[in-house]
């Protein structure tokens, strides 16, 4: 075993390293310690984590967390590297992890944060894909687990807005959650396009599927429906709602309205987000995404989640971080690759 610590950072190891800089640096937000309240099946595939945390600082919808489900994140015990000749995870150095235990946290979006009797409520929506949710996946009520955030700068919705189309794509569909409840609470006329594989992986509750050949926005979705946003669903095999993109049916949607005020939010994997940037751009609508960069530490230390950045107006590019300049963006400034 070899572990990564001690005398020249005065015995702190690299994790408790990040988390004081990160603490240092940044007022309203901490490392909190949450109780698991449930951990309910959703799909196939996804989770809803809801967790009780004392004091967590108010959150804006596209903001997120860096979990671990270690509910000591300092304690240097917990906090090493485990590396042996023989694991079963290829190294380039010809070192190979065989720690079952995530070295790093995850980040995941906030998909709802309520207040109640002074406790912050917080749900996580998440795919388990890997080790750290697959030990998300194992946790029962009253368990422990570690919190840092909120994390980034979430959606501002721009003054004039009309309407907003909310675009989610697989694990890109929780900050949508989050950010409708907002909307709706603004009186913000809202929609949401909402696509996946196939159905089994859509971590929704559906009311009715709706017309499987037309994206006509309906009060469909349970989560949408509650704040009366109407939405349409899209799965990529046709095995619900409509056959198809969600791009397609956002391209549809933007031909019947009036762009003058309109802007989409999207989430999701890269290449739906530009996609979903091209078709708004098309019709001349801003278009705000909220990014998932694969991130490290999550609060703009190790430099692992940069992206292309060109404002408007300005002759060159530069590197933007997602995890603290982020994650959300007006996609007009991203440079896609
Ligand atoms: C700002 C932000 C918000 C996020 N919100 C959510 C959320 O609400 N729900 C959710 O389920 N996930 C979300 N994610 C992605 C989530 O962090 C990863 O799914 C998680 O890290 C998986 O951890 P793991 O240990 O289970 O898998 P790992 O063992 O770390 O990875 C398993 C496989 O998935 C790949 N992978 C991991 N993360 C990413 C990524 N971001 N992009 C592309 N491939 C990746 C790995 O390369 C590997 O092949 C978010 C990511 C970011 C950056
Ligand atoms: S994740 Fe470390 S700098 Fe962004």
């Amino acid at each position: 075993m070899l572990r990564i610590c001690s005398a020249p950072w005065k015995q702190l190891t690299l994790p408790a390293m990040l988390i004081r800089m990160m603490t240092k640096r940044t007022a309203n937000r901490g490392i909190y310690t949450a109780t698991v309240q449930c951990n309910d099946r959703l799909c196939d595939e996804h989770y809803r984590l809801t967790l009780l945390v004392s004091d967590f600082p108010r959150s804006t919808p596209g903001q997120f967390v860096e979990l671990h489900t270690q509910a000591a994140p300092v304690d240097p015990a917990h906090a090493h590297l485990e590396w042996e000749p023989d694991g079963p995870f290829p190294h380039p150095r010809g070192i190979e992890f065989i720690s079952p235990r995530p070295f790093l946290r995850r980040p995941y979006s906030i998909a709802a944060h309520k207040t109640e009797n002074g406790a912050s409520v917080i749900d996580i929506v998440y795919r388990v894909i890997g080790r750290m949710t697959h030990q998300m996946e194992a946790l029962r009520v009253n368990d422990r687990i570690s919190l840092i955030g909120p994390l980034g700068q979430g959606f501002t919705i721009p003054a004039g807005t009309t309407r907003v189309i909310l675009a989610g794509g697989g694990v890109g569909i929780p900050p949508m959650l989050y950010l409708a409840s907002h909307l709706a609470q603004q009186h913000v006329p809202t929609m949401a396009l909402i696509g996946v594989q196939r159905q089994s992986l859509l971590p929704l509750r559906v009311i009715d599927p709706g017309p499987s050949n037309l994206p006509v926005p309906q009060l469909c979705i349970e989560e949408f429906a509650r704040f009366g946003i109407p939405a349409i669903i899209t799965t990529d095999d046709g095995s619900l709602g409509v056959s198809g993109r969600i791009t397609s049916a956002l391209d549809f949607v933007l031909s019947q309205l009036a762009k003058p005020g309109v802007i989409v939010c999207c989430c999701g994997p890269t290449r739906m987000m530009q996609a979903t940037a091209e078709v708004s751009q098309g019709y001349g609508v801003t278009c705000l995404a909220s990014l998932e960069q694969p991130m490290a530490c999550g609060m703009g230390t190790c430099q692992s989640c940069i992206i292309k950045y060109r404002s408007s107006g300005a002759a060159d590019w530069t590197y933007k971080l997602t995890c603290t300049d982020g994650p959300v963006f007006n996609t007009r400034d991203i440079i896609w690759n």
